[in-house]
């Protein structure tokens, strides 16, 4: 079950967006989302009491980003235990959910595994799922400490690519604080070179079908104070060709093993355009996002979506409703192609940026390399 409440706080984080919580009221454990659908219009909570809520919300995208989407599966898996369900039924609906961002599936599994292996130890129920909510915690924490160190070394490989400073940022989708245990992945390195006084401008891309750079980018950075300017997704073509992007910063769902990206449809079209006009092209994400069992970027599953999504507006609490409860701006029964990403080639990706470092030139090699590394 799920319900809607008004914004109660909660979050210690400097970008002071609650993305996410665990919450112990007398009634049972709860999982508290903000309903990143509703936003910038209102900051509505979402109090998912049990896993089937969580699966609609992460559908919806009332929950959605990479990083996120693996936190939220991991305590999913929590609430499921704490709520005495059954435990791998709920895994599998939420790994199920949504299939391109790996971080799900590695969210959910490794809550699972704490829970199978402490019912294993203990045949102790509840222990069991204090070790699903320790993982999840966790994974939490660890989110928060790989953000910060992206933006650390995404800024520094800004700066060496971009010596003159003032740097001028094209970014697609939505990558902060709202999918993040910290404060984001390519945001975040936008948002360390703001605070150094070396980000110019931030160019956001609109992002259709579901306007996450319109509605959450913005938001994102209107609260850090950042200069930033919003663009229809098809006026970055002559934004570049205006010599007004100095680079692209992009958050990515799935990473294969060659290096193919996968991010919001509409990434791959700016590597394109960022290859012709000598633009570098970075991705910023966490190891967790890389999944070395994807051979390559063909091999990645590519979401499809309702075609409402297209032949409607998907404005925040839209008062006139089409079958998707949105504004419909096509003619009533009007097919749409609504893949909600797609995939970059590892030739058109300037640079990787990962928690572990930078990987540049892209190659599969220097990939295993760095996950070799990280895990010792
Ligand atoms: O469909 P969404 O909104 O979940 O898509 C999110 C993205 O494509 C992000 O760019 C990606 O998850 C990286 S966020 C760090």
């Amino acid at each position: 079950m799920a319900d809607h409440q008004a914004r109660s706080g909660g979050d210690e984080r400097p970008s002071g967006i609650p993305a996410i919580r665990w919450e112990e009221p007398p009634e049972g454990p709860v999982l508290v989302l903000l309903d990143q659908t509703r936003l910038p219009v209102e900051e509505v909570e979402l109090v998912c009491t049990d896993a089937p809520a969580l699966v609609e919300a992460i559908r919806s995208l009332a929950v959605r980003g990479a990083p996120l989407l693996g936190i939220a599966g991991a305590y999913g898996v929590a609430l499921a235990a704490a709520r005495g369900f059954d435990v791998p039924e709920a895994a599998q609906a939420l790994e199920a959910a949504r299939p391109t961002a790996v971080n799900l599936s590695v969210g959910v599994r490794r809550a699972l595994a704490a829970h199978e292996a402490e019912l294993a130890r203990s045949g102790e129920p509840a222990a069991a799922a204090g070790a699903a909510l320790a993982a999840a915690r966790a994974l939490h924490r660890e989110d928060a400490e790989a953000s910060a160190r992206m933006a650390a070394h995404g800024l520094a490989l800004l700066d060496g690519l971009l010596p003159g400073g003032g740097h001028r940022v094209l970014t697609h989708c939505n990558t902060g604080a709202l999918v993040s245990g910290g404060e984001g992945t390519a945001f975040a390195v936008a948002l360390a070179a703001h605070r150094e006084g070396r980000l110019r401008r931030l160019w956001v891309d609109e992002t259709r079908p579901l306007l996450q750079g319109a509605r959450l980018t913005a938001y994102e950075a209107a609260r850090n104070g950042m200069a930033y300017t919003l663009l229809t997704d098809n006026a970055a073509g002559s934004l570049f060709a205006a010599g007004e992007v100095d680079a692209v910063l992009i958050g990515a769902d799935r990473i294969a093993a060659d290096g193919s990206v996968a991010n919001k449809v509409g990434s791959y079209p700016l590597a394109v355009l960022a290859r012709h006009h000598q633009v570098p092209f970075i991705v910023v994400a966490p190891l967790t996002t890389v999944d070395m069992a994807t051979a390559d970027g063909a091999a990645i599953e590519v979401e499809q979506r309702a075609g409402f999504e297209v032949t409607e507006v998907m404005a925040p609490q839209a008062q006139v409703a089409g079958a998707g409860g949105g504004i419909p701006v096509a003619p009533l029964g009007t097919q749409a192609y609504n893949p909600a990403f797609d995939v970059t080639p590892p030739e058109l990706v300037t640079a990787i940026v990962t928690e572990e470092g930078v990987v540049s030139p892209v190659t599969r090699e220097a990939l295993a390399g760095m996950c070799a590394a990280a895990t010792g």
